[in-house]
């Protein structure tokens, strides 16, 4: 188990991982990953966040059919993920259509965003690894999964365990580039 001593440390380690190993994930760990989620803070706190984990070849593999098709065929590959868990969003009226209208902020995005990074650290903390993925036919995954209208796919987070621990790091913009104290540069 790799020892994490701190938060930024187990942040450096998460990159995405995109081939896993044939080996199922335990439904105690993608329970605790989905614990981190419903903790996540949320507008107004609608918690509009579902989760449903697909894990049976059949129906990963009927996702990927109606998901990953057309412009959508580069994301094929998440279909050999031992563990694929689709967020989806509860399309609440206030943070829906008020939030929105007034603010123009997408809250239920916002919010979805927050509890898959929560979900995805909580995962790399349990050594799995995992790939954000937002390039699907939403209309596909709705009808892979016979979802009712009032929820709206936001990402699949493909996850799995693998044997290459080295971090492959994707160049950062630097601190200096993306944070200014009292101006903007
Ligand atoms: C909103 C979002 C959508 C993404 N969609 C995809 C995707 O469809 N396919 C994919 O392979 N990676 C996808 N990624 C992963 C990014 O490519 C990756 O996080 C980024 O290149 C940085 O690399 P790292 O995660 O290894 O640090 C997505 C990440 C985010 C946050």
């Amino acid at each position: 188990m790799q020892q994490h001593k701190n938060f930024l440390q187990l942040v450096k380690t998460r990159h995405s991982v995109r081939k896993f190993l044939d080996q199922p994930i335990d439904k105690a760990a993608l329970y605790k990953c989905v614990e981190a989620a419903r903790l996540a803070p949320s507008a107004n706190n609608a918690q509009p966040c579902r989760f449903m984990v697909v894990d049976e070849p059949e129906l990963k593999e009927k996702l990927a059919k109606h998901a990953f098709n057309g412009i959508y065929t580069s994301s094929r590959w998440v279909s050999q993920s031992p563990a694929l868990i689709v967020i989806l969003t509860h399309l609440d009226w206030i943070s829906d259509r008020i939030g929105k209208q007034i603010t123009g902020i997408h809250y239920y995005f916002v919010d979805a965003g927050i509890a898959g990074e929560h979900f995805i650290l909580q995962a790399q903390e349990l050594e799995i690894e995992t790939c954000w993925i937002g390039w699907f036919s939403s209309k596909g995954v709705k009808k892979a999964l016979n979802l009712p209208h009032k929820y709206q796919p936001v990402a699949i987070i493909a996850a799995g365990y693998s044997d290459t621990k080295k971090t492959v790091r994707r160049k950062r913009r630097s601190l200096s580039e993306i944070c200014w104290f009292n101006e903007i540069k």
